[in-house]
Order: structure tokens, then C-alpha cells, then sequence
């Protein structure tokens, strides 16, 4: 599949953020709503230059209300800190699927369907354009799925894509780097290590 435009909104256009998170904190028709988990939608400061978008909430996300608030959080936390970007302050983080996929099987969650992905790209595609982030980050498959209609993250990662003036780069999911904690000579670990002295050095260039 060729890439997705990332400014080339099919979606209702909502004239600001509030109207989105308004829009989407009320949604009763989504693929999900049956499933009863709660819609957790970002975190972070609206107006930060980076915004990150992740997969969908998981068991945490869905008790706190806020993306990216458990384990893989903690360590996306952690990696941004490792360069010095407040996570508070310096971005602002969502995800691709707006409320945690019921997990089957004696599972807690599931990876969202592509199905549920392409029913919530274009309130992600809005996001994108009303935050108007310099650099995108996308954590993971299904975050490149949703944005660039691409999977390969593992082929993906570490290069930028521009589109108009944005800086979009697929980075490692921290989940899989919780599963893979080596930290080898490129290993999952050092590769993110790579991407993200890489993504402060452009946030650098670019807001000099
Ligand atoms: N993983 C994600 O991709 N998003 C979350 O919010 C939590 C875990």
C-alpha cells in the first residue's frame, strides 16, 4: 500500500481540540463500545512540538484514563527523559485506538484489529492536525498502520519521513523492548537508543 498523506484528513474537521476529545470522549458507535472499556484518549502538553502516538490502552490506561500510564508507559517515560524531554511538557502522547481491545483467551487485551485501526485513523489524522507537531513519532506496527497505512517496523524505524514540514519517525513500541531487554550492540534496546539521540538532535536543528 502507498503512504497515507498524514494532511489529508477524511474526517469530520473539528475546529479545535476540545471539539475532538469532546467528540471522541462521547462516542457510542465505535467498533470497541460494546467491549465496555472506558475511551482514553492522550496525555501530555497540547502544544508541544512532538507529538507520540502509541497503540491502543491497555488494563492501566483503561483504570487511569490516560495513555501510556503502565509498564511500556513508565519506560517511554523513561527513554524521553533520557535525552532530556520533560514528558509533561515537551510532548504529547495518544494513540492510534481509543479504547482497550477486550482480550480473549484469559487475556487481559488484544492487539486492536485492522478494522478497529482504520475506524479510528481519522480522529488520528485530526489530532495530527490540530496539534501540528514538528516531529511524529509512531511506536510500533500498529501506529505506523494507522498513520502511514504501513507495517516493517523493524525496517521503518530510525527514518525519517517528511511530509509538509512534519518529521515522522517509526520507533521501536516499548512493550517490545520490555520483552526484548538486551541491550547489545544492536539489539532493540540500543537500536531506540540510536533513534531517539537521533530524534533530540532533529527537535534540536529544528527549533533553534
Ligand atoms: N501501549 C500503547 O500503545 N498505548 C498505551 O496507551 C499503553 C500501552
Amino acid at each position: 500500500m502507498s503512504q497515507l498523506d498524514i494532511f489529508d484528513s477524511q474526517t469530520p474537521q473539528f475546529s479545535n481540540l476540545d471539539q475532538l476529545l469532546d467528540a471522541l470522549m462521547s462516542m457510542t458507535d465505535d467498533p470497541l463500545a460494546e467491549a465496555g472499556t472506558n475511551v482514553v484518549i492522550s496525555r501530555g502538553n497540547p502544544q508541544a512540538k512532538t507529538l507520540i502516538i502509541g497503540e491502543a490502552p491497555g488494563p492501566q490506561e483503561n483504570i487511569q484514563g490516560k495513555p501510556f500510564v503502565g509498564r511500556a508507559g513508565q519506560l517511554l517515560d523513561d527513554i524521553l527523559r533520557a535525552v532530556e524531554f520533560d514528558p509533561e511538557k515537551d510532548v504529547y502522547i495518544s494513540n492510534s485506538v481509543f479504547r482497550m481491545p477486550p482480550g480473549e483467551g484469559g487475556k487481559a487485551f488484544r492487539k486492536p484489529s485492522n478494522h478497529e485501526i482504520e475506524y479510528y485513523r481519522p480522529y488520528v489524522q485530526e489530532m495530527i492536525r490540530l496539534i501540528d507537531p514538528i516531529i511524529l513519532l509512531l511506536t510500533g506496527n500498529v501506529a505506523c498502520y494507522s498513520v502511514l497505512g504501513q507495517t516493517g517496523i523493524t525496517k521503518l524505524r530510525g527514518n525519517w519521513i517528511t511530509q509538509q514540514s512534519c518529521w515522522i519517525m517509526p520507533i521501536f513500541h516499548p512493550s517490545y523492548l520490555l520483552r526484548n531487554p538486551s541491550r547489545q550492540p544492536g539489539s532493540p534496546k540500543s537500536l531506540m537508543w540510536d533513534d531517539i539521540r537521533e530524534i533530540r538532535a532533529k527537535y534540536d536543528q529544528l527549533t533553534a
